[in-house]
């Protein structure tokens, strides 16, 4: 038994999480003295395999798929973003129980703003999906003050769900697609699973404004179909998702171990491990 803290992704499937990668980064950048590992949980087994390493000593976990609904269910305290976000995605295990927390939307946000330099006050916000991806984002988007937040979804009915649930948060809009057309964005997300299956949502021509940057939550060493679709649009920046996973990982790394690492040398690191296994 070693003192060093101990801290895990937990997932179905995890092999390919790139989460012990960059925490292992944090971890030599800041000096501290940790530990991370990647946790298979067996789908009907994610509570037991919690309760098991935390008897290891485990410290502190990140949660991915298919388990940040459940990691919501077994967390004794919620923090206020993660309760809007019906989801978790960090648990901090201590001394009086299980707090639950929500990284994603902050990962986002200090993407957008710290590193792509966008200002999220004041702007036009076109969020597409109305899922587990968008509800994890709205309430740190909000707490910035866009002008305005449309959220759109194919299946219309999820959108107005989730406009009712935020609006006491900021000024929130719904629609589908197809009521899009003639309004223009300066910022335009895509948080659908749609980029995972090769597909495109059915955005109309003309959404993006002068100088609008497209982002999809999605990264990938190919483009996505959105962010060509952007492209062709005429968007006038175009950002995948790698800056969102790295920020996410800090916005935890922050929470178990009151640090904030540099992200900007692991995002050139993941980024150049893309082009070589591109090449
Ligand atoms: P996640 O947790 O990743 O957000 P989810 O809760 O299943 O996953 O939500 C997936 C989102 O992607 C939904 O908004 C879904 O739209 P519907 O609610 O209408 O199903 C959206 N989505 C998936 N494939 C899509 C496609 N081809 N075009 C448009 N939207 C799509």
């Amino acid at each position: 038994m070693t003192n060093v803290a101990l801290y895990a992704v937990i997932g179905n499937p995890v092999a390919h999480s790139k989460s012990p990668l960059i925490h292992a980064a944090f971890a030599r950048e800041t000096g501290q003295e940790m530990r991370y590992e990647a946790i298979l949980a067996p789908e009907d087994e994610f509570a037991a395999t919690v309760a098991s390493f935390r008897q290891r000593g485990g410290k502190g976990l990140n949660v991915t798929v298919p388990f940040k609904l459940e990691a919501c269910r077994i967390a004794d305290r919620l923090t206020e973003r993660a309760d809007a976000a019906h989801a978790v995605n960090t648990l901090a295990l201590d001394y009086d129980g299980i707090l639950g927390d929500n990284t994603d939307g902050m990962g986002l946000v200090r993407d957008i703003a710290s590193n792509l330099k966008f200002t999220l006050t004041s702007a036009r916000i076109l969020l597409m999906g109305a899922g587990g991806a968008a509800r994890g984002v709205l309430l740190p988007l909000l707490q910035n003050q866009p002008r305005m937040l449309m959220i759109a979804n194919r299946t219309r009915s999820k959108a107005d769900e989730l406009q009712q649930r935020f609006s006491r948060y900021g000024v929130v809009m719904s629609t589908d697609y197809a009521d899009l057309r003639g309004q223009q964005f300066d910022l335009v997300i895509n948080s659908t699973s749609a980029s995972l299956k090769g597909e495109l949502p059915a955005l109309p021509p003309g959404v993006f404004a002068d100088g609008a940057l497209a982002y999809d939550m999605m990264y990938g060493t190919a483009r996505t179909p959105f962010l060509k679709f952007a492209q062709e649009q005429g968007a006038a920046r175009l950002a995948d998702g790698l800056g969102m996973l790295v920020e996410q990982a800090a916005e935890s790394f922050f929470v178990w171990r009151g640090v904030r690492p540099k992200t900007a040398p692991v995002i050139e690191m993941l980024k150049s491990h893309a082009r070589q296994s591109d090449a």
